[in-house]
């Protein structure tokens, strides 16, 4: 049992001194796919999103969701290692599907072709739009309901499909169907661009009034083909057939993107000039309620229950959408590929419309799971150099405490707000220490921790306004939320002698582990 106790000790300091060698193993974009013919050249080579990781094969289904929750031994759940909570890892792939449901070939030749296709965004280049398409090509098989029940209890905690009521057993259902895919590589995609219309028809409101474009209409066959896992992801540059130049115009113009062959693969993409003001938006703990730092409920909240959103924070949303002139909403979560349609569905019924990113199926092992943030942060700064971002998020991700003050640093000028919830203080059961010391050497007018949706109202954020004043800041530039209130000052790590002095850490620590191995 002291053993035990001391690994779950290691893994979870682990991550928390390993990230910047994490970080370093990322490979550097441009090296792949630059040879092959691309129907419209474009500027940028092609940007692979991916690290290179080979997954294992596992041949039963039920074993592979096991091996996802348990098969932890003395272990504790890999989202508790990573310091990121995340429910979502290792999902099967699509061969382990295949053969755990027995299909051949020529069954999951039938099934029809489904695309997922992620709001992307443009930027303005010597030769025009640079238009992102990413997303996923992908096959559904029909798993009966005994069998998607059986499935979707592994993911719940203290409950079963069965105990649920109906409309939240569908949506457990519905979201296990949705991990359970084929992926399908190698398959050539092709989408329709037309205008879109300036309310989406999925309801969202304007989307920091972006307008619809004069022309655009176009069709654009995706020069490369979908990867191992059903994956495409690049820029190709689009003609201009009428859409104003992004140095010319400081609106977004809104293009709806249709996937040939799925009327599933709906998406509006944004076109955004070089200059002007952004938020880079996560989800969970800050747009909805997840309390992915309370397992059994996060499961909860997200396997069975309707995506609620957090207090009164569509209201801010759709404040700055209506007050701040051209303003591009990007909401950039770490959700994994498969579940992102519940994400977006969620968001465009409840904020303003914007981009999407996730977690490409690539990024799927511990270490890529902790790297992905950045990744994506800088792939957005980078292609808009001269744009500024407002960055929000909660303090229950680690990786966004480290990454959120390095944009600062990184890309000087660029950030324009850092807004953190500090969901330790709404919500006792978050036992999630969180590490502050990167914002140690940042303007303290740059950033604010808060605590209800309230205290953001009133901030002149497009002037600059970043901090408000009747929120008392608490910050101690290291590890803070430990047990008993204990904060660890001037950046330094916590000792593994401290935390286990914590009875309270220690117990949470084991009660997770026991928990997820159920
Ligand atoms: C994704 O990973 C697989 C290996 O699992 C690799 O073959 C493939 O090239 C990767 N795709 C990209 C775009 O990096
Ligand atoms: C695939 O399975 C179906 C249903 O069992 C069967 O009818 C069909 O002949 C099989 N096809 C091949 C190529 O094995
Ligand atoms: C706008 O961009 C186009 C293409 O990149 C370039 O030819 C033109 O000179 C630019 N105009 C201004 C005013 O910068
Ligand atoms: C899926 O399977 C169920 C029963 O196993 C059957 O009733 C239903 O028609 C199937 N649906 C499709 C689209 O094949
Ligand atoms: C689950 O999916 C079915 C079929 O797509 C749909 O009719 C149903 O409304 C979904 N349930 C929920 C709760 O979203
Ligand atoms: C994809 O397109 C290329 C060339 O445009 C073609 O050679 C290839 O056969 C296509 N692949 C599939 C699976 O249709
Ligand atoms: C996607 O767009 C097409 C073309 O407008 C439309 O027919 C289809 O119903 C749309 N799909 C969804 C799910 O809204
Ligand atoms: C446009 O975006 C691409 C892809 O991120 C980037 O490589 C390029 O530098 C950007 N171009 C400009 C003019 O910012
Ligand atoms: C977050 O809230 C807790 C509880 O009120 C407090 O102890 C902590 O100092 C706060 N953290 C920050 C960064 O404000
Ligand atoms: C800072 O601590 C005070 C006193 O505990 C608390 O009232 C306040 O909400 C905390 N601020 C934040 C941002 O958590
Ligand atoms: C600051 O926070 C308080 C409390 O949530 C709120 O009433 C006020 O409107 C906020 N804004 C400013 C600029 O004080
Ligand atoms: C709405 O947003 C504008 C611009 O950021 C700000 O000036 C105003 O105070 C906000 N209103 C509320 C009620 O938050």
């Amino acid at each position: 049992m002291i053993s035990t106790t001391l690994s779950i000790l290691l893994l979870v300091l682990l991550p928390l001194v390993n990230a910047t060698a994490v970080r370093r193993s990322i490979p550097r974009p441009g090296q792949i796919g630059q040879e092959r013919p691309l129907i419209t050249p474009s500027p940028a080579s092609w940007d692979p999103t991916k690290t290179y990781k080979k997954r294992g094969v596992i041949s039963d289904l039920a074993g592979d969701v096991n091996s996802i929750l348990s098969g932890l031994g003395s272990d504790i759940p890999s989202y508790v290692a990573s310091g990121v909570p995340n429910f979502f890892q290792g999902f099967p792939t699509g061969a382990d599907v295949q053969s755990s449901l027995g299909l051949n070939d020529s069954q999951v030749k039938a099934l029809p072709t489904q695309v997922l296709n992620i709001p992307g965004y443009a930027n303005w280049t010597d030769q025009g739009w640079n238009l992102r398409f990413h997303g996923n090509v992908f096959k559904q098989p029909n798993i009966t309901e005994q069998k998607l029940d059986d499935l979707a209890n592994v993911f719940l905690v203290g409950t079963s499909v069965e105990d649920l009521p109906p409309s939240q057993a569908s949506q457990a259902r519905n979201l296990t169907a949705e991990i359970f895919i084929i992926q399908q590589s190698n398959q050539n995609v092709t989408f329709n661009l037309e205008p879109a219309p300036t309310a989406g028809a999925s309801g969202e409101q304007g989307g920091g009034g972006a307008v619809t474009p004069k022309g655009g209409s176009q069709q654009i066959k995706y020069p490369i083909p979908t990867d191992a896992e059903g994956d495409f992801d690049g820029f190709v540059q689009i003609n201009e057939n009428g859409l104003e130049a992004g140095n010319s115009t400081i609106e977004i113009q809104r293009l709806n993107v249709y996937t040939e062959g799925d009327v599933d693969g709906n998406a509006t993409s944004y076109l955004i000039p070089t200059t002007g003001l952004g938020i880079i938006s996560d989800i969970d703990d800050i747009l909805r309620v997840t309390q992915i730092y309370e397992p059994s409920l996060g499961l909860l909240n997200t396997f069975a229950k309707p995506f609620t959103p957090w207090m009164n924070m569509p209201d801010i949303y759709a404040n700055w959408s209506r007050t701040i002139p051209n303003f591009w909403f990007h909401y950039l979560t770490t959700t994994p590929e498969q579940v992102t349609r519940n994400y977006m569905d969620f968001i465009y019924k409840n904020y303003p419309g914007g981009s999407f990113d996730d977690r490409p199926l690539n990024f799927s092992d511990v270490s890529a799971t902790l790297s992905i943030r950045k990744f994506l942060l800088d792939k957005v700064f980078q292609t808009f150099p001269q744009r500024k971002f407002v960055l929000i998020a909660d303090t229950s991700n680690s990786d966004v405490m480290r990454d959120y003050p390095a944009m600062v640093t990184d890309y000087p000028g660029q950030v324009q707000c850092i807004f953190l919830r500090n969901t330790t203080n709404t919500d006792p059961g978050d036992k999630f220490p969180y590490d502050t010391s990167g914002f140690k050497n940042i303007s303290t007018s740059m950033y604010m921790f808060f605590v209800v949706p309230d205290d953001l109202t009133n901030l002149d954020i497009a002037n600059g306004q970043c901090v408000n004043s009747t929120i008392i800041q608490n910050l101690t530039f290291g590890y803070q939320g430990l047990p008993d209130g204990v904060n660890l000052g001037s950046g330094k790590k916590g000792s593994g002698t401290l935390l286990a002095a914590s009875s309270t850490w220690v117990f949470a620590a084991v009660v997770g582990a026991a928990v997820w191995a159920l």
